[in-house]
């Protein structure tokens, strides 16, 4: 088989596949070539816009370390993490809606008791977080894991400005108690770009696209039993909810912070200057095993 043209490549190159024995890879890779080779028919780029593209792409590549994952920003901005999403989480009845994970979860976060201020050295207007985990029928879920992250009132994160601030915060692991609550301090995020100097600021510059997201509470929450919940619950009023750079919004995960004068809080401490508080009911799924053996 030779002399292939513009007609002729594409049932070339998926013969060459039908082989591959496994046929997920065989379904994939045939998938890309179809799609791929369509795209390209579409666009019918120079040889300069091709090379590049080659060039975007080895760019992007080049660009990601331990710390900085231009690919997943690539994805997260053509709102193919988003797609991803909603194919595996499907939402029943009384579950919490998910989100994208974002590049700034840590895994080993640092654990701490319901009540802590978790702010660390960082100034901001003090929000109080309360908040219940529980199966999607209501049932508390004890000891459920909750990690939370989130930026300043500036828009960094924490490991944005490790070298500055020397710690970690605004991030923290707690354990929801028996009747599946949790309860902490920090201060109220603000909006933030994502990492723009890079392929994918560059992308979204020539898109006339802005790089912002609205401001959030990251929550990644477990439990025995249950799916891992991974999203966010957003700050109702900002102005970019409906242009979130990476579409990871949903209207339940929007709440009021509400600003509170000082005084008693609901969990009892003084607070002597105005706080905003979220509160907010998370529902998890049962894992897909154990609804079978239900
Ligand atoms: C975040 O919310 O932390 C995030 C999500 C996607 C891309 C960049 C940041
Ligand atoms: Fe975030």
């Amino acid at each position: 088989m030779r002399n292939f043209n513009e007609n002729t490549i594409t049932d070339a190159v998926l013969d060459r596949i039908a082989g591959a024995p496994d046929p997920r890879i065989k379904q994939v890779s045939e998938a890309l070539v179809r799609h791929l080779h369509a795209f390209v028919r579409e666009i019918r780029p120079t040889q300069k816009e091709w090379e590049f593209g080659i060039d975007f792409l080895t760019r992007t590549g080049h660009m990601c370390d331990d710390k900085r994952q231009e690919f997943i920003l690539l994805s997260d901005t053509l709102g193919v993490s988003m797609l991803v999403d909603a194919i595996n989480h499907p939402v029943p009845e009384g579950a919490t809606e998910t989100t994208v994970l974002g590049p700034f979860f840590v895994e080993a976060a640092p654990e701490r008791q319901n009540g802590d201020d978790i702010s660390g050295s960082m100034e901001g207007d003090p929000m109080l977080v309360t908040g219940t985990v529980s199966t999607v029928d209501g049932q508390p879920l004890a000891g459920a894991v909750v990690d939370v992250w989130h930026s300043d009132n500036d828009g960094y994160y924490d490991v944005q400005q490790l070298d500055e601030i020397g710690d970690l915060a605004m991030r923290a692991r707690f354990r929801a108690d028996g009747d599946g609550r949790f309860h902490f301090w920090s201060i109220k995020p603000a909006a933030y770009p994502i990492p723009h100097d890079g392929p994918v600021g560059e992308m979204l510059e020539a898109q006339g696209r802005h790089p912002w997201r609205p401001a959030h509470v990251h929550f990644m929450i477990s439990a025995p039993g249950a799916e891992q919940l991974v999203t966010h619950v957003f700050v109702a009023g900002d102005k970019y909810l409906d242009s979130d750079v990476v579409f990871g919004v949903k209207d339940s995960l929007i709440r009021n912070f509400v600003r509170c004068p000082p005084g008693r809080a609901p969990d009892g401490r003084m607070v002597d200057t105005a706080y905003y508080h979220l509160t907010y009911d998370f529902g998890l799924k049962q894992v897909a095993s154990s609804v079978q053996a239900a």
